[in-house]
């Protein structure tokens, strides 16, 4: 069983992202398994904190989540045609060592989708991450792109998927990425 662990890079209650991840979790094929999470409690990074008090709890709960999957999904947002600050604010304190804990980005296999309710569907977002993720050291899989635009028409009030279209493009990225990350991990 292939394990992907899912991170929605908004807070907001009714994300879109947030429901764009959950509505990928029942489709990510028979051999895989796709967990889902957001950054609720990670603080703002701070060197002084980290000197004093090491990797918060929340950090270290969430590299622990990371280390236990195969490959990453991040479900991200676009503000000002860049990450969000929240979403690199979480990446740049995963980045940091814990005594004890591994890398939780070198060789990690990692895809990138996102949603927006403007007519361009995160494609800024995205490619900002790859320079991020160039430097993290993960391993980007290439093989799918997805860019939900006009978010807003394609989820219900409830978060609810209700586009068949995109139901279909989800579930032929998800489990491309999950083929990815099997191969990866044989
Ligand atoms: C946005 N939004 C936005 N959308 C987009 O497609 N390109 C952009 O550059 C921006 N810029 C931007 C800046 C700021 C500060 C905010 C708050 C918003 C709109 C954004 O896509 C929208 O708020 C989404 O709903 C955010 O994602 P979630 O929270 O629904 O997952």
């Amino acid at each position: 069983m292939v394990k992907l662990l899912g991170i929605s890079g908004s807070l907001r209650a009714q994300s879109f992202n947030t429901a764009l991840l959950r509505a990928a979790q029942p489709l990510a094929g028979a051999g895989a398994q796709l967990d889902a999470t957001t950054l609720h409690g990670i603080p703002l990074y701070d060197g002084d904190l980290e000197q004093s008090e090491g990797t918060p709890a929340a950090v270290r709960a969430l590299k622990e989540r990371i280390l236990a999957s195969d490959g990453l999904l991040l479900v991200t947002p676009e503000y000002n045609n860049g990450v969000p600050g929240v979403f690199k604010n979480a990446v740049d304190w995963l980045s940091r060592p814990t005594p004890g804990l591994p890398d939780v980005f070198h060789d990690r296999p990692v895809a990138v989708i996102g949603a927006s309710p403007g007519g361009f569907g995160t494609i800024m977002s995205q490619t900002h991450w790859l320079q991020v993720l160039r430097t993290l050291g993960t391993r980007q899989w290439h093989g799918g792109r997805l860019m939900v635009s006009r978010a807003s028409s394609v989820f219900a009030a409830d978060g609810a998927l209700q586009d068949d279209k995109l139901r279909q493009q989800l579930a032929e990225f998800v489990q491309g990425f999950a083929a990815f990350v099997a191969a990866a991990k044989a």
